[in-house]
């Protein structure tokens, strides 16, 4: 029998071995050692961080696709705070939140303070099968300037160098198109489209999975 790209595909698979993630992982030393970019600072994300947050957490536009109800301040900032207590990755759910740190534009509480222009996650979606999921929202005053897709391939980048998962995913909903694209822009591939997997702010809602395998981020990646 010829080998065909199923083939191929199942050998590489065996190849790649099994699962081995590099858990747990406690990102607190990230907070020393964060993550720059050219133009970026990652860091986890903390409570203090929540004013700056909630700049964009309180947008319809931003929110639109995400399952999120309106916050108010109160809301808000307990959300950003739940969200900041995620420090250790060990089992299914876990998480890590990033804030996206812009050096030299003030933070809208504090101008000593640089400003949170969005922030980026880490979420464990399978121990067993070392599965990891990337998220991402981003202040619009700073969306269509590449800041998103420098600090997402950075996060990609650090989880699959870091944390050693066989396949990235990332879920939207399916008619986020700036979303979509900012996958693409990061080599991961459209898998999946689950039909009306989710119900949200009064309707049915698509939902898209994204995915790149550990071997095809190194082969981008050079
Ligand atoms: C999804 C989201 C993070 C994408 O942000 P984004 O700013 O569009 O993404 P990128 O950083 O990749 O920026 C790409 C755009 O910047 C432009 N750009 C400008 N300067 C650039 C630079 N120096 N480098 C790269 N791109 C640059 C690109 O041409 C591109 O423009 P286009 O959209 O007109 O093609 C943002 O839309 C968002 O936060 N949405 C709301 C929350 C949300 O829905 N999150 C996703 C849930 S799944």
């Amino acid at each position: 029998m010829a080998a065909g790209p199923d083939v191929d595909r199942v050998a590489a698979a065996v190849a790649d071995g099994p699962p081995a993630l590099r858990f747990p992982y406690d990102a607190t030393v990230l907070v020393a050692k964060p993550l720059r970019t050219e133009r970026l600072v990652l860091r986890p994300l903390e409570a203090s961080d929540a004013a700056d947050v909630y700049e964009y957490q309180r947008l319809p536009e931003v929110i639109r696709y995400l399952p999120w109800p309106e916050r108010d301040r109160t809301e808000g900032y307990a959300h950003t705070a739940k969200r900041a207590a995620g420090r250790v990755l060990a089992a299914d759910g876990d998480f890590v939140f990033f804030a996206a740190v812009l050096p030299g534009t003030p933070a809208t509480d504090d101008s000593t303070r640089d400003r949170i222009i969005g922030d980026f996650m880490i979420r464990t979606s399978s121990v067993l099968h070392a599965q990891l999921e990337l998220g991402w929202v981003l202040h619009p005053d700073f969306q269509g300037r590449g800041y998103a897709r420098e600090a997402a391939q950075a996060l990609l980048d650090f989880t699959f160098e870091t944390l050693n998962p066989h396949r990235v995913q990332a879920f939207l909903d399916a008619r986020n198109g700036a979303s979509a694209a900012l996958c693409e822009r990061l080599g991961m591939r459209r898998e999946a489209t689950i039909l009306e997997e989710q119900y949200n702010d009064g309707e049915w809602q698509d939902t898209a999975i994204y995915g790149v395998l550990r071997r095809e981020w190194a082969a981008a990646r050079g």
